[in-house]
């Protein structure tokens, strides 16, 4: 029987992610509470690549069988496999009523209502920039979260990319003195200042793709922005750079949110050391699992078919991302320039699988 060591191994070679024993015991911990793919994900907090091929290796190795519903499960060889190792299924004691964020959001129940009332209409989830939106518990309690840390009420508020309609959802609240929204996808700039018009809250929004320039009145304009950028190393660093970029002084706050699915541990140390070194930003918060998100419509096409048990629909919404906080000292800097042509959204740590289909 192969050990973690040899396993991890096997995997960086496999998918180019680095991998630790760690992250297997984890993977191998979540497939022992769990039969289906999407949750073993969500239990694990690894990248997808890595927990697909892990679980391949497990059912080549013969340790699990995948049943003909697609439900992965250990055979009594891959059960004494894990106690020889000590290894437990995952345990959850999240708070049920917050998920884990510790926001109470009994005082804003009709912020709540009225958020999902205005938004039924609001344009789909789309895959040419990565589209996914989070649910409307996460997005009320991310303006309870602004809100608590002394940097919605009576602020100026920018809001990078918006398909979360994060934008909606503070001008609702009433609390932000002005609200302005950059954000590529033509649908949402016209649905947010339809809907900013419709029930007048201090909305704008524009057209931006995030390589370019800034508008120069934005520069040092705002006391807080949040944005939920894509996860490729030049993509976290370029829309937060940006955002900074935004901020009046220092003592404003940035929000932003970062997985463990699609970024490892190395990327959030690079990225980490972006934040604190490049910037000269202090991160405050990081809120594990504080986002989920509504589960998209063209997952299963985009994941590929590398193995039978990734073709099944998600149960529930098994994507989730922590929230970051970062605070502005007198020395931080953002980024103002242009930007040369990178890849935003897919590197190796990607939901899009890059291995050949079967
Ligand atoms: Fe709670």
């Amino acid at each position: 029987m192969k050990n973690l060591q040899d396993i991890a191994q096997q995997i960086y070679q496999k998918t180019g992610v680095v991998t630790s024993t760690k992250d297997v015991e984890k993977i191998l911990s979540a497939s022992a509470a769990t039969s289906h793919f999407w949750e073993i994900i969500t239990l694990s907090q690894r990248p997808f690549p890595v927990v697909a091929e892990v679980i391949e290796l497990l059912r080549q190795e013969g340790l699990v069988e995948v049943d003909q519903n697609r439900e992965i499960k250990f055979n009594s060889k891959g059960m004494e496999y894990l106690k020889s190792l000590n290894i437990a299924p995952k345990k959850v004691y999240t708070c049920p009523h917050c998920e884990g964020r510790g926001i109470n959001l009994s005082q804003l129940e009709y912020l709540v209502r009225r958020f999902d009332e205005i938004t039924v209409d609001r344009p789909k989830a789309i895959s040419n920039y990565d589209q996914g939106f989070v649910t409307t518990q996460t997005v009320i309690s991310r303006i309870a979260l602004m809100a608590e840390r002394g940097d919605l009420e009576g602020k100026k508020l920018f809001v990078l990319g918006d398909d979360d309609l994060v934008s909606i959802a503070a001008g609702l609240s009433g609390m932000p003195k002005e609200i302005v929204v950059l954000e590529i996808d033509d649908r949402l700039v016209n649905y947010i200042n339809d809907t900013a018009k419709k029930y007048n809250l201090p909305i704008e929004a524009m057209k931006y793709d995030f390589r370019d320039k800034l508008p120069e009145k934005y520069l040092g304009y705002f006391d807080t922005f949040i944005t939920d950028p894509p996860e490729t190393v030049e993509a976290l660093e370029l829309s937060v750079g940006r955002g900074i970029s935004t901020l009046r002084k220092e003592g404003c706050a940035g929000y932003f949110g970062v997985t463990l699915i699609e970024a490892s541990l190395e990327k959030w140390n690079i990225f980490q050391q972006i934040l604190t070194s490049k910037f000269k930003v202090a991160i405050t918060d990081i809120i594990y699992d504080f986002n989920h998100y509504v589960n998209w419509d063209y997952l299963l096409k985009t994941v590929g078919k590398p193995y039978d048990f990734i073709q099944v629909e998600p149960k529930l919404n098994w994507y989730r991302s922590s929230m970051y906080r970062i605070e502005t000292l007198k020395d931080s800097k953002g980024i103002e320039n242009e930007y040369k042509p990178c890849e935003l959204y897919v590197d190796e740590e990607a939901i899009i699988y890059k291995g050949e289909d079967k």
